[in-house]
């Protein structure tokens, strides 16, 4: 149960993301936060973390995403510290959610991911279900579109990034970015919980790609 400073925190929060993040059309919108949050609080029911924690962490994580601001990895946790000591949340509770916000976002099929909390496993398992299924197709595309990205090129093969510099300078199509990292994350998914909700998303994106490509009229370009 939160206690009435935690609900104001979170109340305030939700009324400051709403306005900031309306006007998105790159899948990274208010409702992306909104399901990630709603997400993130199902899962914690099993898995049984700090419910304000994994809250505020999950309406916090894309504050400043370096995929919009330059690429700075760690601006997104000094954002939220700067919102949160504006609302009075305790520092103690500022800490943890700074840390789960700099390990959640994906960083290349093969760079090496540290989780320091069950939160945090939480949080990012949560950002990683609105990533597949049919809403993390629709996600994939308002992103590709936004960035101006080809849908597919047939010449340009996949790549597993060994590092964050390789993943943030690629200009993958959005279907290469199923293979370098949508079709992974079932298997990437740090909760048992997650692990188990990510099991129909993955093979309805299964379904998806053998059907674009029956279209297409080739072979994946795996
Ligand atoms: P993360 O921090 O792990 O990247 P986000 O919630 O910020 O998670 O957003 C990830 C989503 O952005 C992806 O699931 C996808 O929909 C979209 N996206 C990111 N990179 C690409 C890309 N190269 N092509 C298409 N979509 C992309
Ligand atoms: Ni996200």
């Amino acid at each position: 149960m939160k206690n009435p400073e935690q609900s104001r925190i979170i109340s305030a929060l939700e009324l400051e993301l709403k306005e900031g993040f309306s006007l998105d059309s790159s899948g990274h919108d208010w409702w992306h936060l909104y399901r990630v949050r709603n997400n993130s609080l199902k899962i914690n029911l099993e898995e049984k973390g700090d419910a304000f924690i994994v809250e505020t962490s999950a309406l916090l994580h894309d504050i400043s995403d370096w995929k919009f601001n330059g690429g700075d990895d760690k601006q997104g946790a000094l954002e939220a510290e700067k919102i949160l000591k504006k609302l009075a949340c305790p520092l103690k509770d500022i800490i943890r959610i700074k840390e789960i916000i700099n390990e959640v976002t994906f960083k290349g099929a093969n760079v090496k991911e540290i989780n320091s909390s069950i939160e945090s496993k939480i949080v990012q398992d949560a950002d990683r279900l609105d990533a597949i299924g049919a809403i993390g197709i629709a996600r994939a595309f308002a992103y590709g579109g936004s960035k101006n990205r080809l849908m597919f090129d047939p010449n340009a093969k996949a790549e597993l990034h060994e590092s964050f510099s390789a993943y943030k300078n690629s200009k993958s199509s959005t279907i290469n970015h199923f293979y370098e990292k949508l079709l992974l994350l079932s298997d990437k998914m740090k909760t048992t919980t997650g692990k188990k909700l990510a099991q129909s998303r993955n093979e309805y994106m299964k379904d998806f790609i053998e059907q674009f490509f029956l279209e297409w009229d080739t072979d994946s370009n795996i």
